[in-house]
């Protein structure tokens, strides 16, 4: 078996009530990286609150905005070169906690603050961290899993449609990840219903097109198992704080389960989607799915198997068990009030036309690696999403 490597944040604390563990953790001075949700619903306060009890001095920056732009995050970063903290941390959905890793990043390597994207992009991964700092990540919606992954997102405005740039850092890992419930119990149904099925395809891609790791796949295939069962009680029933619980843990480990396995075209392709027609992610990744997965089905067949029968089903081969894994995908997302089809999303066709071969392209170029797959190949997955094509 050849060797292989694991990452893992040093502690991850789980449970209702976790973010008090915070009071175990040592430094001075902590820098919070939030947005005015959290500031003003008083979820940052029960970060801050235990941190200020032990002892420490804290200032929180609350300026972040869905898909932080450069911008906000170079504003951040300034704030905690002034201020000098030796915890910094990052509180809210995805756009928080990676403006918080990038804020980390150019705080402890304050030349990289200057470069422009593309650049920082090629040159981030070389610059180490935790020279200054730890950083802490508290996710407070069940999907990103970005409280356990070493790459962050930074929204750019170009001509022809908004792009996302992926900064990845091996050691931009958060030290701690605090997977508290308490903190995503306030979420609306709708968007419960759209992070939690962001999880779920993490899990279930990652289990679907990982190679083979007792690792990665445990983790997968159980965050798989544990989301399909408990988000629609999450979703129709906010209160109900076992759901909250097992679905928010479940999304941590399918965070853990993707930083060391791999996500696939569903979610390369679901990026430029949402970004070309300002779909929520979990909903993007829900008009890919199904086209996304199949292309794996020939080489996957197996594990297609298992993940079918993990939840329940019997299927008698492979493609059956695409067959009925796929239905059974359909149904939950009927039940969560999550579209399954473009028109179901509101895209036009024109307008989805119009913007077919950039998004094709952005898929083969943007993500972390050039995909394999021609520009044919992407372009057809993207048509058989528009056609609606399943088994
Ligand atoms: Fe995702």
């Amino acid at each position: 078996m050849a060797v292989r490597r694991l990452f893992v944040p040093k502690e991850v604390f789980y449970g209702w009530g976790a973010v008090e563990s915070l009071r175990q953790w040592p430094g001075k001075r902590a820098f919070l990286v939030t947005d005015k949700i959290m500031s003003s619903s008083g979820h940052a306060e029960k970060v801050l609150k235990p941190l200020r009890e032990s002892g420490y001095q804290v200032q929180m920056f609350d300026e972040v905005e869905p898909e932080p732009s450069h911008a906000t995050i170079r504003r951040s970063a300034d704030r905690a070169l002034e201020f000098q903290p030796d915890v910094i941390l990052g509180l809210g959905g995805g756009s928080c906690m990676d403006a918080g890793k990038l804020t980390w990043l150019f705080y402890e390597n304050p030349q990289l603050k200057e470069m422009e994207l593309p650049q920082l992009r090629e040159e981030a991964r070389r610059y180490p961290l935790h020279k200054k700092a730890s950083y802490v990540a508290i996710p407070s919606t069940s999907g990103t899993g970005s409280e356990c992954t070493p790459v962050a997102v930074v929204g750019l405005h170009t001509e022809k449609m908004p792009i996302k740039v992926i900064i990845l850092n091996l050691s931009m890992f958060p030290d701690v990840a605090i997977s508290d419930a308490q903190f995503p119990s306030t979420m609306p149904p709708s968007i419960t219903a759209d992070t939690g099925l962001d999880a779920l395809v993490h899990a279930l891609e990652c289990y679907i097109t990982n190679r083979p790791s007792d690792f990665v796949d445990a983790l997968a295939i159980k965050a798989f198992q544990t989301i399909y069962r408990w988000l629609p009680k999450s979703v129709h029933n906010g209160q109900d704080k076992e759901a909250r619980e097992r679905v928010h843990t479940a999304a941590t480990m399918a965070g853990i389960a993707i930083s060391n396995g791999t996500l696939g075209l569903i979610h390369d392709m679901a990026h430029q989607l949402g970004s070309a027609f300002h779909i929520a992610h979990g909903r993007s990744c829900s008009l890919m799915l199904d086209a996304g997965l199949l292309f794996y089905l020939d080489r996957a067949g197996e594990r297609f198997i298992e993940a079918a029968e993990i939840i329940g089903l019997r299927p008698k081969d492979a493609r059956d068990a695409a067959a009925k894994l796929l239905a059974a995908l359909r149904d939950l997302r009927k039940d969560i009030g999550i579209p399954i089809t473009m028109q179901q999303a509101g895209v036009k066709e024109k307008d989805f036309m119009d913007l077919l071969e950039v998004m094709a392209t952005n898929t083969r170029t943007l993500p972390l690696r050039p995909l394999k797959e021609t520009q044919e190949q992407v372009k057809d997955l993207f048509m058989k999403s528009w056609r609606g094509e399943t088994l």
